[in-house]
């Protein structure tokens, strides 16, 4: 996640306590502010995941990192860069598929037009992001995890997004509110219609 201006977000925040209010960490993300990722040209993403196995100079740790970093910049794990993953690792595809379904950071699905995120870091956890998420997911009528119907809106939950701080967090498209309790997820989901009309505005 990243801090306006470029600078990575980790610690820069005020805590709030209704969603309604400011952000505590005006972010955006790769990508755009909330939208989706944008279509790659063919072939872009296995070149990408050469470049970032570059981190990863021995294969300890080379096929979660991988993953995590295409999360990170494509919103989800498009084919292309599972395929690439896989033949940089000598693992075969289906065997990588199924360990991106297990970790639940992880997603295999498109995303939707903005991304509302749940931390569920440590701190987080502790504080109920868990309950948190499953209250969002019952006023958007999906699971954890899913993208609504009309592939507006995707819930899901995400390692530590450092703000620890003024845990527990939700990131909607790219901004992230602090000490958001159950009885903020209205103004959160306000918050996503916001950013989606903004997306919409921009075209994407
Ligand atoms: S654990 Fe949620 S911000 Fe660090």
């Amino acid at each position: 996640m990243r801090m306006r201006g470029g600078k990575t977000a980790k610690a820069q925040v005020s805590a709030v306590s209704d969603a309604t209010a400011a952000p505590v960490v005006p972010a955006a993300p790769a990508g755009g502010a909330g939208a989706g990722p944008a279509a790659a040209p063919e072939h872009a993403l296995a070149r990408r995941v050469e470049q970032l196995a570059q981190r990863y100079p021995d294969d300890v740790g080379r096929v979660i990192g991988l993953l995590n970093d295409v999360q990170d910049e494509c919103g989800y794990l498009p084919e292309e860069a599972l395929h690439a993953i896989a033949d940089l690792c000598d693992v075969s595809f289906d065997e990588l598929v199924a360990s991106a379904r297990f970790f639940k950071t992880l997603s295999t699905e498109p995303v939707g037009k903005v991304v509302i995120e749940v931390c569920d870091g440590t701190a987080c956890h502790t504080q109920g992001a868990v309950r948190l998420a499953q209250t969002m997911a019952d006023k958007l009528g999906i699971e954890i995890g899913q993208t609504t119907p009309d592939g507006l809106f995707t819930l899901r939950l995400v390692h530590c997004v450092g703000a620890c701080s003024v845990a527990p967090v939700a990131v909607v498209a790219g901004t992230a509110y602090g000490r958001v309790k159950t009885a903020n997820v209205d103004g959160v989901i306000e918050h996503a219609h916001a950013a989606l009309k903004e997306v919409d505005r921009r075209g994407e």
